[in-house]
Formats: structure tokens, C-alpha cells, sequence
């Protein structure tokens, strides 16, 4: 079985098979996903969706894209609804310097704001992280606590960086852009970083991998990904489906 640590399933593409398609999650071979929040609208979905599906964890909080609209008092919202029993993270957060949908001070802002939630909750967070490597990396650092952990999602640094992360604590989750032929920076991070370290994701609906480029992700392509690591790694199938369950389970203390 398989794990799909970020997906955003709330997403419009999913309006018309949404339930066919979570239900078929097991014949499928997915054990478990993470439901990514962006927003607080999407936060209440995610918590729901965990409520009412056993494979589904959630996690909420606000995306960079989104750190414009965040008040003190939607952030306090953010904080309740971490009290649910399958919020297991704070996130997706971070830094996106490559569509700047809000500016770049109001992203770091609530990026540190959400870290040090993170950090009084004791829980892990998410990360995205597009072309901000330094200042993600710098907040990061300047943040870090005892106890520090979570998830670099859809990783694209160096493999030098990853080092970096996982000496604070993270995992560095790999998705569909590893099948693409010039991946050749994120595919040395497959081949480099053991698995004790890497985690799988889709980002469902987008970031479809080869086979199916240009249509909707959906969870069940998390194969693909799976399946290029181990080509990549020259080992089973199986031991990276192993590996990345276990550390899924592991960080998000699922037993
Ligand atoms: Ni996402």
C-alpha cells in the first residue's frame, strides 16, 4: 500500500467523482493521504473530509499564495481547528516568489506566524517552497525549535539543501515532476537522499506525472512517483512503498 502525502482534494476538478473516487483508494493500493489546506476555507474542508473518510489526515493552514487575505483573528481559526483529531499538521506554508499572488514581506510574515503556531502546538508543518530556496531556508533555520519536523513538499532544491532540511527535522516529499526526462536535479535527490528521509506525494489536481500529462492528477498516480524512485535507486517497488508508509505513519504518529 501506498501513501499520498499531499493532495488537495477540495479542488473543482474533483466536484464530479470525488466520493467514487476516495472510495476506490484501497483497491487502488493508497493507504493513506494528507489533505493540504491553502486557505481557511479549505481548512474546514480538509477537516471534514478527515472526519468523514479513515484515510484522510488533514492539515491547515494558510499557502503563500493565500497570505494576503490572513487576519489575526482567521489565523485563530486555523489554531481551533488543530484541536480535531486528524489535523496533523500546520500547513501547506512557505514562500512562492514564482506567481508573488501576494507580496513577498506579507508572505514571510505569516510564514513565520505559522511556524511558531507550528511550534506552540507541537505539531509538524508543511512547506512549499517555490523559487524562495534562501529565505525559506533562512526562516527555517532562524525559526527552528526542539522538536522541529515536518515536510519539504514537492521538492525541487539541490540535493545539498535537502541535507540541510533533514538535518532540522523534515522529510523531503517527491512528486510527479521526478518522471519528467529533465528532472535531472530531483531525480539526484532520489538517488542521493535514503529512504528513511524521502516521502511521495501527488499534489492532486496538479503536477500530473508523464503517463498522464496535461490531465487531472488523482492520488492513485502516486505510483508513478513510487516507481521512479525505485527505478532510480535500483531497488523494489515495494521498499519504497514500505518506506515512505512507515515514515508518513512515523512523523504523523499514525499507528
Ligand atoms: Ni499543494
Amino acid at each position: 500500500m501506498l501513501v499520498d502525502s499531499h493532495v488537495h482534494l477540495d479542488d473543482e476538478r474533483f466536484d464530479k467523482d470525488r466520493e467514487k473516487l476516495i472510495e476506490r483508494f484501497e483497491k487502488d493500493g493508497i493507504s493513506y493521504v494528507l489533505h493540504a489546506a491553502y486557505d481557511l476555507q479549505s481548512s474546514v474542508k480538509a477537516v471534514n473530509a478527515s472526519e468523514k473518510f479513515e484515510q484522510i489526515y488533514a492539515s491547515v493552514g494558510y499557502h503563500p499564495h493565500d497570505a494576503k487575505d490572513v487576519t489575526e483573528e482567521s489565523l485563530q481559526i486555523i489554531r481551533s481547528l488543530t484541536k480535531k483529531s486528524k489535523v496533523v499538521a500546520i500547513g501547506e506554508i512557505g514562500l512562492d516568489y514564482h506567481y508573488d499572488h501576494s507580496p513577498k514581506d506579507i508572505q514571510k510574515k505569516w510564514f513565520i506566524e505559522q511556524i511558531r503556531m507550528a511550534k506552540e502546538l507541537d505539531m509538524p508543518y508543511i512547506v512549499h517552497d517555490r523559487e524562495a530556496h534562501g529565505d525559506i531556508y533562512n526562516i527555517m533555520k532562524t525559526e527552528k525549535y526542539s522538536g522541529t519536523r515536518g515536510i519539504l513538499h514537492c521538492y525541487s532544491g539541490n540535493v545539498e539543501l535537502a541535507r540541510e532540511f533533514i538535518k532540522m527535522g523534515f522529510l523531503i516529499s517527491l512528486a510527479g515532476p521526478i518522471t519528467f526526462s529533465n528532472a535531472r536535479k530531483t531525480k539526484e535527490v532520489a538517488k542521493e537522499i535514503p529512504l528513511e528521509h524521502l516521502l511521495i506525494e501527488t499534489d492532486s489536481p496538479y503536477l500530473t506525472p508523464a503517463p498522464f500529462r496535461g490531465k487531472r492528477n488523482e492520488p492513485s498516480y502516486v505510483r508513478y512517483v513510487a516507481q521512479e524512485i525505485a527505478s532510480i535507486k535500483e531497488v523494489s517497488f515495494e521498499s519504497v512503498a514500505k518506506a515512505t508508509t512507515d515514515n508518513f505513519k512515523r512523523l504523523f504518529k499514525i499507528t
